[in-house]
C-alpha cells in the first residue's frame, strides 16, 4: 500500500510531531488561529512577526503606529527618512504581548513558532531584530525560524535569553551554501540550529533565488541539504518548503530524507487564514498565468505574486513615518526612490509607480498577494458555488489531507448543506 504522511513523525528534541509545519506568512497571513489548528492537530505552526506593533494596534487596540506616526510627523513631506525609527521598547512590548497571548490560547500537542523576519529592517537592523527575538523569547514561544537575509550574528544577540537553549530555533535556507554559513555562526556560540527549513523557487513569499530560479529544483537542494548533513554527522532535521502540494508530494520529500515539509499555499484558503475572505477568492480563481515572479519588492528580493495585486502600479505616497519596516539604517527604501522618479502628470498627480510597491502599506492592507507556483491548482481542493464563489475550507481539512492522502489525491470538503 502507499505511504502516506502520517506514517513519519517529526522529532524536535525529545518531542515528536505530525511532519507537517504551516509556514509564516507574514503580515498576519498566518494568524494565531491558523497556528493554533496546526498545533492542535500535532503539528506545527506559525505566526509572524512582521509588522507587529501594527498587528498589535489591530488585535489590542494599541497605538504604536499612530504614535510613531506622531513622533516623525516632520518628514512626512520630504523623501528624507533618516531620523525615522521604531521605538525599541514599543516593538518589545508588542511583539511580546503578541507571542505571549498566542501561547495563552495554544492547545494540543503541537508546537507554535514565530517566522521572524530578518530581512525586514526597520531602520535600525540590529537592534529592532533582538528586539523581537527576545520578546518572543520572552513570551513563551515554541521556537523561532529565521526566514533568509540571515544574519550571522543573531544566535550570538540572543545567546544570554534564558531561553536560549530551550526554544527550538530553525532557519530558512535555499542552499547548501547559506546553510554553511549559518552554521559556522552556529559554531561560535555552541548552539546549532534545531532545524533547517530548505525553501525552493516555487515557495511564496519573498525567494531567496534570483532570475534563474526555473534551473533549481526543491528535491535537488534538499538531495544535497541531506548529504551533506550526512558526511558532517549532523543531526539537523530537514523540512522541505514550495510547491509540496499534496500529501504525496510530502512522503516523495520524506522518501530522499525530509523530516517533515512546511507549506503554506493551500492553508491560504482556510477560514483561520488571517486574510480577508474577498482575497482567498482571488488565491481560488488564479489562473497559472496571472502568477508572476517580480522584483517589486522594497525588500530587494524576488517576490512571487499574483499579477492582478491590487498594489502593483499604486502611487501611494512612503509610510515610512507610521510603517517603516523596510527602512534600512541609512533611512533609504528602494521604494521612496521609485516614488521620488516617478513623474506627475499635468494635475500634479503622481503617475503609477510601476518598479516598487510599497510593502509596509500594501502588506499591512492585503494588497500584495503572494503565493506559491502552485496556487492556480487550489480551486482543484474545493467545491465551486452556486454563485461562482469557492467554498473555504477549514485548516484541519487541509491539514488532514496532507497528512492522509495517497496517489496525489486531494479530498473535497463537505458539500455545504443548501440554505432554506
Ligand atoms: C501568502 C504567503 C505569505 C508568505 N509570507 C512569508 C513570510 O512572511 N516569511 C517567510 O519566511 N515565508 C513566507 N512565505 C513562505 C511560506 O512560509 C512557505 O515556506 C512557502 O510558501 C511554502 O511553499 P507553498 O506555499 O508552495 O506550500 C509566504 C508564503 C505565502 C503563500
Amino acid at each position: 500500500m502507499s505511504r502516506c504522511l502520517d506514517d513519519y513523525r517529526l522529532r524536535l528534541g525529545n518531542t515528536e510531531y505530525v511532519p507537517i509545519v504551516i509556514g509564516g506568512m507574514g503580515v498576519d497571513i498566518s494568524s494565531a488561529e491558523l497556528a493554533h489548528e496546526a498545533a492542535r492537530l500535532g503539528g506545527i505552526g506559525h505566526i509572524s512577526d512582521a509588522m507587529s506593533p501594527y498587528v498589535s494596534d489591530r488585535y489590542f487596540s494599541t497605538k504604536y503606529t499612530k504614535a510613531k506616526s506622531l513622533k516623525h510627523r516632520a518628514s512626512r513631506d520630504t523623501t528624507d527618512k533618516t531620523s525615522v525609527r521604531f521605538d525599541n521598547q514599543h516593538l518589545y512590548d508588542a511583539q511580546r504581548r503578541y507571542v505571549e497571548t498566542t501561547m495563552e490560547a495554544k492547545r494540543g500537542p503541537g508546537a507554535v513558532h514565530i517566522n521572524v523576519m530578518e530581512k525586514l529592517q526597520m531602520g535600525a537592523p540590529s537592534e529592532t531584530l533582538a528586539a523581537r527575538l527576545h520578546a518572543s523569547l520572552d513570551g513563551g514561544i515554541d521556537g523561532i525560524t529565521l526566514s533568509a537575509g540571515l544574519h550571522n550574528g543573531t544566535l550570538k544577540m540572543i545567546a544570554d535569553n534564558p531561553r536560549f537553549r530551550d526554544a527550538k530555533i530553525g532557519i530558512i535556507v535555499s542552499s547548501l551554501r547559506a546553510l554553511k554559513i549559518f552554521l559556522r555562526s552556529g559554531k561560535r556560540v555552541d548552539r546549532l540550529p534545531d532545524y533547517v527549513v530548505v525553501e525552493g523557487p516555487l515557495a511564496g513569499g519573498h525567494l531567496g533565488f534570483g532570475e534563474d530560479w526555473r534551473e533549481y529544483r526543491l528535491a535537488d537542494i534538499v538531495t544535497e541539504i541531506v548529504a551533506f548533513l550526512k558526511e558532517e554527522e549532523l543531526d539537523l532535521p530537514v523540512i522541505p518548503a514550495g510547491g509540496v502540494f499534496t500529501g504525496t508530494d510530502a512522503v516523495e520529500m520524506m522518501e530522499i530524507g525530509a523530516a517533515a515539509v512546511q507549506v503554506a499555499t493551500r492553508f491560504t484558503v482556510t477560514q483561520e487564514c488571517g486574510m480577508p475572505d474577498k482575497v482567498k477568492q482571488e488565491y481560488f480563481a488564479a489562473t497559472e498565468d496571472m502568477v508572476d515572479v517580480s522584483s517589486v519588492s522594497a525588500t530587494g528580493y524576488l517576490i512571487r505574486l499574483l499579477n492582478n495585486s491590487p498594489a502593483l502600479g499604486s502611487n501611494i505616497k512612503p509610510q515610512c513615518e507610521p510603517l517603516g519596516y523596510t527602512l534600512d539604517k541609512t533611512g533609504n527604501c528602494p521604494y521612496i526612490k521609485a516614488w521620488e522618479a516617478t513623474p506627475v502628470d499635468e494635475n500634479g498627480k503622481k503617475l503609477p509607480v510601476n518598479d516598487k510597491i510599497c510593502i509596509c502599506y500594501h502588506f499591512g492592507k492585503y494588497n500584495v498577494w503572494t503565493c506559491g507556483h502552485y496556487v492556480y491548482r487550489l480551486k482543484d481542493t474545493t467545491r465551486q458555488l452556486p454563485d461562482g464563489s469557492y467554498q473555504l475550507l477549514t485548516a484541519e481539512q487541509v491539514f488532514n489531507d496532507y497528512r492522509y492522502s495517497t496517489e496525489h489525491q486531494i479530498a473535497l470538503p463537505p458539500a455545504l448543506a443548501a440554505s432554506a
